[in-house]
């Protein structure tokens, strides 16, 4: 374990206008919650910002052709996958882009597929848009997920729109290539939109493993694939808006565009600069990143193993740790580690109830904390 790194020196948060720390503002609970990182983004980008916010005009912004650049050399180094400019439809979230995929690429009353446990706003996204969603459960073996692949060829057969997520929130995933083929051959079977959200494609964990962007397989899925990404996630940028789809279809292209005008609102000036300097500079800082990540997921990991009653499959990618509570029969996990000084996410968020979701992307002495309230508060508990 790296003994010092600067991530540990992470600053207060504490009325810097943060969702996650304002949940439990006063109390003495540590919010290991929503998915935003709790360490300063890499320099580069801190020096980037400050020289936009010294210029001090903030009128209405556009994508530089630099800025387009920069992600087409990032799928390039990063994931090796070649893809053009103009492929490129700049987004202020990709939460925006899963809603907005549903109304364009959906009739009202057609089912659209989700795999289960998922990220909400996956959930919400048919229901909001007046669709119906369709579930299709990813299978668990030994605290491990698999897809299903009998249920997603049934489950597709009806739905005209598949939005998967890779690598998988909030059960860490990895998809390997094989797995990645065969979706891709079944959207292929069934004549299936993928919307494939990628925003986690930067954090793989897994030692050896590695990201393949679904639309990188075929230019045959590719011209079947919106893929949804974002520097927000890799380098703690989530609250700047700054994110894109990549459309290599020009008519899926034209249709998303279409559906988004008038109320989708601009990526804004900072967003812009933050994401430039991050994928030109930031690789350094992401390389780590990842290993005091694989450390934090370490410490996680070993504790859970080590406390009867809850089981995890160490994530391959994310910052997330997907803890089944069920042997504790608690009616309600999440509000049992908040009473015990930890905010978790609930599993019944994601379709799982008796689950929790543990963001460790803090510094180690804080998770270790955490870890210990998690740990005390089972002990002293008899069930
Ligand atoms: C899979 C996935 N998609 C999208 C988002 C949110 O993206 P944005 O903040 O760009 O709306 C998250 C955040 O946790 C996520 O995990």
């Amino acid at each position: 374990m790296n003994p010092s790194s600067p991530l540990d020196r992470a600053p207060d948060r504490t009325g810097s206008d943060s969702l996650k720390w304002s949940r439990y503002a006063g109390r003495d609970i540590i919010p290991l919650w929503v998915a935003d990182m709790d360490f300063q983004s890499p320099p580069a980008v801190v020096g980037a910002l400050k020289e936009r916010v010294e210029h001090g005009v903030f009128g209405y912004a556009v994508a530089t052709p630099e800025t387009t650049e920069a992600v087409v050399r990032w799928m390039q180094t990063r994931h090796q996958w070649t893809i053009r400019p103009d492929w490129i439809v700049w987004l202020p979230g990709l939460v925006s882009g899963l809603n907005l995929v549903c109304r364009a690429f959906s009739d009202p009353n057609q089912p659209i597929a989700v795999n289960t446990p998922i990220y909400p706003p996956f959930l919400t996204a048919p229901t909001l848009s007046g669709r119906p969603l369709v579930r299709c459960p990813l299978k668990r073996e030994h605290a491990f997920y698999t897809l299903d692949y009998e249920r997603l060829i049934k489950t597709l057969s009806s739905s005209p729109l598949f939005l998967f997520c890779s690598p998988h929130n909030p059960t860490g995933r990895l998809w390997t290539k094989q797995e990645l083929e065969t979706v891709a051959e079944i959207c292929l079977q069934k004549n299936t939109l993928l919307c494939s959200d990628e925003i986690h494609a930067d954090l793989v964990l897994e030692s050896g493993g590695k990201h393949i962007p679904a639309a990188s397989l075929s230019p045959e899925i590719a011209a079947q694939t919106i893929t949804l990404g974002s520097p927000g996630k890799t380098f703690n940028l989530p609250g700047l808006n700054c994110g894109y789809a990549i459309i290599p279809n020009p008519q899926l292209r034209k249709r998303f565009l279409a559906v988004m005008r008038g109320i989708i609102p601009h990526v804004n000036a900072l967003g812009y600069a933050a994401c430039r300097a991050a994928y030109t500079e930031g690789a350094p800082w992401l390389a780590e990143l990842l290993d005091y990540l694989r450390d934090n997921q370490n410490l996680v990991s070993q504790t859970v193993t080590r406390t009867p009653g809850l089981s995890m499959s160490p994530p391959q990618a994310t910052y997330l740790a997907w803890i089944d509570c069920r042997p504790l029969g608690l009616a309600d996990p999440a509000g049992f580690f908040e009473d015990a000084g930890v905010g978790l996410s609930d599993g019944a968020e994601f379709d799982a109830p008796g689950f929790v979701r543990l963001n460790f992307a803090c510094p180690r002495s804080r998770l270790a904390e955490a870890l210990r309230r998690i740990q005390k508060a089972l002990s002293d508990q008899t069930f």
